[in-house]
């Protein structure tokens, strides 16, 4: 294994600010050949896509790179892959699209610990049809969604599950491929959201049971769009409104007008970061992916140890979400401290945590934070050791 953090930092124009950023969780910063290839794609002869003139097959190649790229990240099959300017754009699209074979008397399930963009459009979609929506709770102690949570709301009406691969708040790793299994032998569609687990974990779609998955570039290194992965036979059977000229092609006949060619050169060059983030890989880009995001959840796993200890220890925290299997990000406050004012110190100190509800709206209310929520710090592949010396040292400070 070859995990070279200094290396790795000198490829990020924006850590030269000297800030640490611990806001990961929200939209990670980009190494420099990101926007390299955003700035070459937007540059050089493009038009739309074709197969004739130079800049007609420029912008079909990058097209084309995006599909692979994404295929090779989450070991999905390229014609699977749809693209978006944002995951809530994607699941209010699908959500539309599913309901139209909804009715009065059939079942989805929804659950407590998702961000509110995997939770809304689903219970809207229903609700707009008739169909009736189960929560699957979370453990408001440990942040566990046990599987049974989900499993025991099955049914032979249910129709669609939808659970988070992490959860963006608490960082609870729910097992989704127990969840999965069962959600499939009842003969229901699954979908997971994986923005807050693809930064962090190896995806193997292909070996999963699940329907659907989607990430948002911008949490993993790229810029901001997102992608949602199915299988092509499923996505051939989905009906959705469509322009009479556009094709009837998947996945092009769910990606409306003409596509960002440079925002998805952008993705394509993350994931090609992202396939050397250890050095030592080899193979192709999906072997090397395999061997970096492993020494990435390594890495980031130790680093993570730290900062839960040594936060652990700082007089009054309340730590929230204590679930065996989570990804390195932490969700805490002071008692009778305003999470705002911890955020807005810690800016003052050029470290980035943010306080806030981050959409997982259902935990904050869950655990008796209302809106205002708590304070998130979470690990990037350019995270050190002396960013969380800052930040503990710093928590120090303000509690003095
Ligand atoms: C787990 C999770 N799901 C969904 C989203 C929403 O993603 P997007 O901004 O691409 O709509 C976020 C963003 O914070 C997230 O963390």
């Amino acid at each position: 294994m070859s995990f070279d953090v200094a290396q790795i930092r000198n490829d990020f124009p924006s850590l030269a600010s000297g800030i640490a950023y611990f806001d990961g969780p929200g939209g990670s910063q980009v190494p420099k050949v990101v926007g390299e290839a955003i700035s070459t794609a937007i540059s050089q002869p493009s038009s739309n896509r074709g197969t004739v003139t130079l800049s007609e097959l420029n912008a079909e190649r990058c097209v084309i790179d995006y599909r692979n790229a994404v295929a090779d990240l989450l070991n999905c099959d390229s014609s699977g892959v749809i693209y978006g300017r944002s995951w809530t754009q994607l699941t209010y699209d699908l959500s539309r699209n599913l309901a139209k074979s909804w009715g009065a008397g059939d079942e989805i399930i929804v659950s407590r610990l998702d961000h509110d963009s995997n939770i809304r459009p689903w219970i809207q979609a229903a609700e707009a049809k008739g169909a009736t929506v189960k929560w699957a709770e979370f453990d408001r102690n440990t942040g566990e969604l046990p599987v049974a949570s989900v499993t025991d709301l099955l049914s032979s009406k249910t129709k669609f599950v939808a659970v988070t691969g992490a959860a963006n708040s608490l960082g609870t790793r729910p097992d989704i491929q127990a969840i999965g299994s069962a959600v499939k032998s009842n003969g229901s569609l699954f979908l997971v959201d994986g923005v807050h687990l693809t930064p962090h974990a190896l995806i193997d779609f292909k070996n999963s049971p699940f329907d659907f998955f989607g990430f948002s570039s911008y949490k993993i290194l790229g810029p901001h769009c997102a992608s949602l992965v199915s299988h092509p036979a499923l996505l051939e059977e989905i009906k959705n409104d469509k322009l009479r000229p556009s094709t009837m092609k998947v996945p092009e006949r769910f990606e409306f007008g003409t596509l960002p060619y440079e925002i998805m050169a952008g993705v394509t060059a993350s994931i090609d970061y992202i396939s050397q983030l250890d050095e030592s890989g080899s193979g192709t880009r999906r072997q090397r992916i395999e061997i970096s995001m492993k020494s990435l959840e390594k890495y980031e796993d130790e680093l993570f140890e730290y900062l839960e200890s040594e936060l652990s220890a700082l007089p009054g925290i309340k730590l929230y979400g204590h679930a065996q299997n989570r990804t390195p990000t932490l969700y805490f406050n002071f008692s009778n401290i305003s999470g705002k004012k911890i955020y807005e110190f810690l800016a003052t100190k050029k470290i980035n945590a943010p306080a806030g509800n981050f959409y997982a709206y259902e935990v904050s209310l869950a655990l008796g934070l209302g809106d205002e929520g708590a304070v998130r710090a979470g690990l990037a592949p350019y995270s050190t050791k002396d960013d969380v010396n800052r930040l503990v040292s710093a928590l120090g400070d303000f509690l003095k």
